[in-house]
Formats: C-alpha cells, sequence, structure tokens
C-alpha cells in the first residue's frame, strides 16, 4: 500500500474490532483490505489448519474462531460455505457480543435457513463479484471490485452504514455498491456460476473442443480456437461489453456471431437455463448439495476427477508450458474436493483465483 491509495477509516468501523473468520480466498483479501483502511482487524483461525501460519506470517493476531468472536464488534463469516453452519452454532452463536454484527460474502446459509442468526444482532451481506485475489489486487492499485450488500437483521439501526462502511474498507465500496438481498444475492450468484460462468462457459468450451477433435482437427489447434483465445474476448467484454467486442472482431466473425450464435444459445438452452434457475429458486440445488457434502461428496468428487481428466487438460497443459508468461498463475495444484470431513479437520488448499 502506498500512502496515496490508502483510504480513510469507513466511520461505522472505526471503533468496531473485525474479526474475519477464514483466511481463504474472501477472508485474506477482506482482513488485509480492512487493515489497510485503518480498521482494527483480527483472524480467527482454527489453530493448525493450513492458513494460520499463512495469516500469522502477514502479521494478523490470529485467534481460534470462538475467542475472536468473543473480542469483535463484526465477525465476517468468510470459511467455505458448508462449514459454516456448524462454525455458527459452535463457535459463533455462543459467543456473539449482544449488538454484534455478523457478516456474509453470500447469502447460501441464511437464505436457505441452514443458519438462523440470532436476533439480537445485525446481519449483513457484503458479496464481492471477484474472487479474492482480484478484490486484494483491485485494492493495491487504488481501484474496487464492484460489490453487492444486503440487510437481513437491523439490530442496531446502523447495519446498512455497517455493510458500507465494510463496502467501502474492502475497495467494493469504491465502485457503487448496489443494494440487493439475501434471495436475490443468492439465487443470482448460484445462477451466474451454474448457468454462465463456470458451468455454462466450461461445458461450452469442452463441447466446442470436442466437435473439431472428433471431427479430425488438431486437438491443439481447437485448444487455441475454443479455449485459449476466450480470454481475449472476455477481457473485450469485461471493458466494454459487447460494443467493445463488436469493435475489436472481424466482421466475418460478427457475422458468424450474430447468425451462428443462437444456433448453440437456441430455445432449448433456454428451457434448461429456466430450468437451473428453478431449481435454485426451490431450493433443490441447495438440498441436494447439503446431501451430498454430507455423505463425502462422492459424485462431486467424481464428476471433478472427470472434468480433470479430459483431454483438452492434457492438450492444455502441454502448450501452456510453451507460455512461460501464464506459469505464475497458470499451474495452481488441483486438488480433489473437500469432504465435510476434510473441511472439518484438514481441507484443501485452493488456488488464489478460485472465484464464484
Ligand atoms: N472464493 C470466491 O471468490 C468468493 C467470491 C464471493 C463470495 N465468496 C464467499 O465467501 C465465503 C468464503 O469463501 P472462500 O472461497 O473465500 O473460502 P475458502 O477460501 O475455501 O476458505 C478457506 C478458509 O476457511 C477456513 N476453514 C475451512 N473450513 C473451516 C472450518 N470448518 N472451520 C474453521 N475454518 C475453516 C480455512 O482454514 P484452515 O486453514 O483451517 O483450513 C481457510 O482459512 C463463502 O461464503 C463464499 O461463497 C467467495
Ligand atoms: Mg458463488
Amino acid at each position: 500500500m502506498t500512502s496515496t491509495t490508502r483510504i480513510t477509516t469507513p466511520a461505522a468501523l472505526e471503533h468496531r474490532t473485525v474479526a474475519v473468520i477464514g483466511y481463504g480466498s474472501q477472508g485474506s483479501a477482506h482482513a488485509k483490505n480492512l487493515r489497510d483502511s485503518g480498521v482494527r482487524v483480527i483472524v480467527g483461525l482454527r489453530p493448525g489448519g493450513p492458513t494460520e501460519a499463512k495469516a500469522k506470517a502477514e502479521g494478523f493476531e490470529v485467534r481460534e474462531p470462538a475467542e475472536a468472536v468473543r473480542a469483535a464488534d463484526l465477525v465476517a463469516v468468510l470459511v467455505p460455505d458448508m462449514a459454516q453452519p456448524q462454525l455458527y452454532q459452535q463457535q459463533i452463536a455462543p459467543n456473539l457480543k449482544a449488538g454484534a454484527c455478523l457478516l456474509f460474502a453470500h447469502g447460501f446459509n441464511v437464505h436457505y435457513g441452514q443458519i438462523n442468526p440470532r436476533h439480537d444482532i445485525d446481519v449483513v451481506l457484503v458479496a464481492p463479484k471477484g474472487p479474492g485475489a482480484l478484490v486484494r489486487r483491485e485494492f493495491e492499485i487504488g481501484r474496487g471490485v464492484p460489490s453487492v450488500y444486503a440487510v437481513h437483521q437491523d439490530q442496531s439501526g446502523e447495519a446498512e452504514a455497517i455493510a458500507l462502511a465494510y463496502c467501502a474498507g474492502i475497495g467494493g465500496g469504491r465502485a457503487q455498491p448496489i443494494r440487493t438481498t439475501f434471495k436475490e444475492e443468492t439465487e443470482t450468484d448460484l445462477f451466474g456460476e451454474q448457468a454462465v460462468l463456470c458451468g455454462g462457459a466450461t461445458k461450452l468450451v469442452m463441447a466446442g473442443w470436442e466437435t473439431l477433435v472428433e471431427a479430425g482437427y488438431q486437438p491443439e489447434i481447437a485448444y487455441y480456437e475454443c479455449l485459449h483465445e476466450l480470454k481475449l474476448i472476455v477481457d473485450l467484454l469485461y471493458e466494454g461489453g459487447i460494443t467493445q467486442m463488436h469493435r475489436f472482431i472481424s466482421e466475418t466473425a460478427q457475422y458468424g456471431d450474430l447468425t451462428r450464435g443462437p444456433y448453440v444459445v437456441d430455445e432449448h438452452t433456454r428451457t434448461q437455463m429456466k430450468r437451473v434457475l428453478a431449481e435454485i429458486q426451490d431450493g433443490r440445488f441447495a438440498r441436494e448439495w447439503i446431501a451430498e457434502y454430507r455423505a463425502g461428496n462422492p459424485n462431486y468428487r467424481a464428476l471433478k476427477q472427470a472434468d480433470l481428466e479430459h483431454p483438452i487438460e492434457a492438450v492444455g497443459r502441454k502448450l501452456r508450458a510453451a507460455m512461460p508468461w501464464l506459469q505464475p498463475r497458470g499451474e495452481a495444484p488441483a486438488n480433489p474436493p473437500a469432504t465435510a470431513a476434510s473441511t472439518t479437520a484438514s481441507p484443501q488448499a485452493k488456488p488464489a483465483e478460485a472465484s464464484a
């Protein structure tokens, strides 16, 4: 942090101690950004876990979750969603000060009734729309990842001000936070990652690659066309929307986009998107995922393994090895999914850029 990018402590956090529980993707970024914004931060972690040493090495006061909660006026719950209900019941609920604020970065557990927060506290949501590493990087260069916020319970009368101060403290306030609800954030976040950002994009890439390879084209060329170049297009969309993309791609590409895109994303695709949304809205996806997690993730593990072993991955590894600029973030270890048991005892480390 340079003094030019340092921002003043957001007023509602000036006299509040923040306990950040979890020091993974979001937790480490929030803790560092809040500290650089002048907020008093302690980090709550189970002793001996893989991230405890990291938080200490990065200069934080680290306490066990229960102890960090007792000392805090605001508790940010930044452990994996599936680990939160037990953490809330065992460590947070019995130790949280009356009148304190409980903050989430995703509405899943409150919205689907896995956590029913005590009534004598504020409950808010501040959800940055980007991975933790980006939340930190953008903050350091004086920008911010857009965040949305919501208030579920306002016991103090200050819940909205606290949420906005937290947004400002992590840098998300620099990009006009949008007020939402726990329901809207949860349902749209899940839909985005399932239908478009993660599920939609990767399955589109794989199906495109398979189509070319099955038709006899070289797998390496198919990789460039269907995966590698996607970043160039996404960068244009990110910078200036569809208008910017049209400005930079060839006329031939534009005409192909406009006339052939609808072959792929057709009425069937839209019907399937509505099905994805319906399963989120009626709680079917949440119930399935919670049951899967409790059963030790057998299906999740098998599906993920199949993704990791897809032949596009072997081709990609070979091609990326010849692109040294991709190495620092490109080859994070491929972790098997955590299970209920492993997130309690020894969860997997994740790539820094894991998102959504
Ligand atoms: N990742 C994203 O980009 C993103 C974006 C927006 C919102 N969110 C939301 O942010 C929240 C945190 O997600 P995340 O991806 O940042 O989590 P994460 O990186 O997977 O969290 C890992 C951290 O949680 C701790 N932890 C794991 N299980 C625990 C347990 N049972 N008890 C105590 N600590 C435990 C780990 O400590 P140990 O060292 O002890 O394992 C580690 O410090 C979620 O609600 C998520 O939906 C995430
Ligand atoms: Mg998400």
